[in-house]
């Protein structure tokens, strides 16, 4: 194989970056240290994590930016340690994690079901509204079925390694997200990487494999760290053309894209092109789960053979409500599409007209490119101190001196509250040198 690996990103092989989640915390090779140095009292095993010392560095300097700890709801204001935050950092685009009628439809699901369902789908654990959650999603996406996992990770995790099987190949994007890496991992399969967005070095592994049957190809929706969208026209042609089957990840599509939020395919006009849709619920729903919807026979076989379904607890009654109630809100609310696009045109056109460098965003999320790593980590900082959450994304989540703050957008902004954290972001990224 010359042009992409059959083996997913491991800690010790130099790789081009990981756009997402395969470890967005700057600790070089996934924070493990090796095995060689004698650390007393530890297993050799636990070595790599004894010599693991990068986080407490970051925190030294008072740039560490991971696990704050926000002590209020999701929403376009939080608190950290009594203080008030402008939230930009969240996934919740349609800003409905704190929205009383969702909590209130949590609340009716605790009560009337208990905290949990001790037990997963298969056996012990499928509610009423479980499946009624399963109809909604199917319907909302304009596909037949669904099949709810407890959450988003696991979904593509149950979903690849069920359909791929030793002989398949998959074919997935270099941005796409962990969860998809990792789902490919636990097939047995093939795993054929190629160039993010890079359809020409796609087409030509899909010419160079056409005698294998079993071809998939899997990317996200809108990719989570720099917001561009997959060309799911080309990508439709392509897998026709091979006879490869579709997933797409739409995580950050789902609630954003598409004429009433359903998502990147409905955005194309090419909902029955797309074999199966994966999502979460713990974005523009409001909750936390994850789905894939498609055509009924394939969906039947994931409920059979999807080894993180069936051996993993259903979601939780209040998320299953929860998720519900957002969903109801968003088809009865279109206006809050309207106003998460307002927000977005208006974060991105001013950012770029105060001369930072968005990328190819082209959704709610916002990447402001940085460069250098210490002074993406500095800019966060001084965003921190100045009242605004945002995300620092690094190596190996981005190529190195490619750093970028992930900025995000909600339709509950309020154009005050952006234009504040614009002059914010002027003022900091004039004094660091940014603009
Ligand atoms: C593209 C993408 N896929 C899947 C997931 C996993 O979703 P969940 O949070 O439901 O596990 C995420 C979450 O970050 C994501 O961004």
């Amino acid at each position: 194989m010359n042009e992409a690996t059959d083996r997913p990103a491991s800690a010790s092989q130099p790789e081009a970056p990981a756009r997402n989640g395969n470890g967005s915390a700057p600790y070089g090779s996934n924070g493990h240290s090796g095995n060689g140095a004698a650390v007393s009292g530890a297993a050799p095993i636990f070595r790599k994590a004894m010599n693991f010392t990068r986080h407490r560095e970051l925190m030294d300097q008072g740039i560490y930016p991971y696990f704050r700890c926000i002590d209020s709801p999701q929403d376009t204001v939080v608190t950290i340690d009594g203080k008030k935050m402008l939230m930009l950092g969240s996934n919740s685009y349609m800003g409905l994690t704190n929205d009383p009628r969702v909590k209130e439809a949590a609340q009716e699901a605790l009560l009337k079901y208990g905290t949990g369902c001790a037990g997963s789908r298969f056996l012990n654990g499928t509610l009423d509204i479980h499946i009624e959650l399963e109809r909604e999603i199917a319907e909302f996406m304009g596909t037949e079925s669904a099949l709810a996992f407890t959450t988003g990770f696991q979904a593509n995790l149950g979903v690849i390694s069920a359909l791929v099987g030793k002989d398949d190949l998959v074919f997935i994007d270099r941005g796409d997200h962990a969860s998809i890496v990792d789902g490919c991992r636990l097939g047995f399969g093939r795993i054929l990487k190629f160039r993010h967005d890079d359809m020409e070095q796609l087409e030509r592994l899909l010419k160079a494999n056409a005698a294998t049957p079993g071809k998939l190809i899997v990317v996200d929706g809108v990719y989570s760290m720099e917001g561009d969208i997959a060309d799911l026209p080309k990508i439709v042609e392509l897998a026709r053309r091979y006879e490869a089957g579709i997933i797409v990840d739409d995580a950050h599509g789902v609630g954003v894209l598409g004429p009433h939020g359903n998502g990147t395919a409905a955005h194309f006009g090419m909902t029955d092109e797309v074999d199966l849709v994966v999502g979460t619920f713990s974005k523009s729903l409001a909750s936390i789960g994850g789905f894939v919807v498609g055509r009924t026979e394939i969906i039947d076989y994931l409920k059979h053979h999807a080894r993180a379904l069936i051996f993993s607890a259903s979601i939780a009654p209040p998320c299953v409500a929860a998720a519900r109630k957002a969903m109801e809100i968003i088809r009865a609310e279109p206006e809050r599409i309207e106003a998460l696009w307002r927000n977005t045109r208006f974060m991105q056109n001013g950012l770029t007209s105060l001369g930072f460098d968005v990328g190819e965003s082209q959704t709610p999320i916002i990447p402001v490119l940085i460069g250098d790593m210490i002074q993406c980590f500095k800019f966060w900082r001084a965003l921190h101190d100045g009242g605004i959450f945002v995300n620092p994304v690094v190596p190996p989540a981005t190529a190195p001196n490619q750093t970028l703050i992930r900025v995000s957008v909600m339709a509950t902004h309020t154009e005050d509250q952006l234009a504040g954290a614009l002059e914010a972001m002027e003022k900091i990224g004039r004094e660091l040198g940014v603009i």
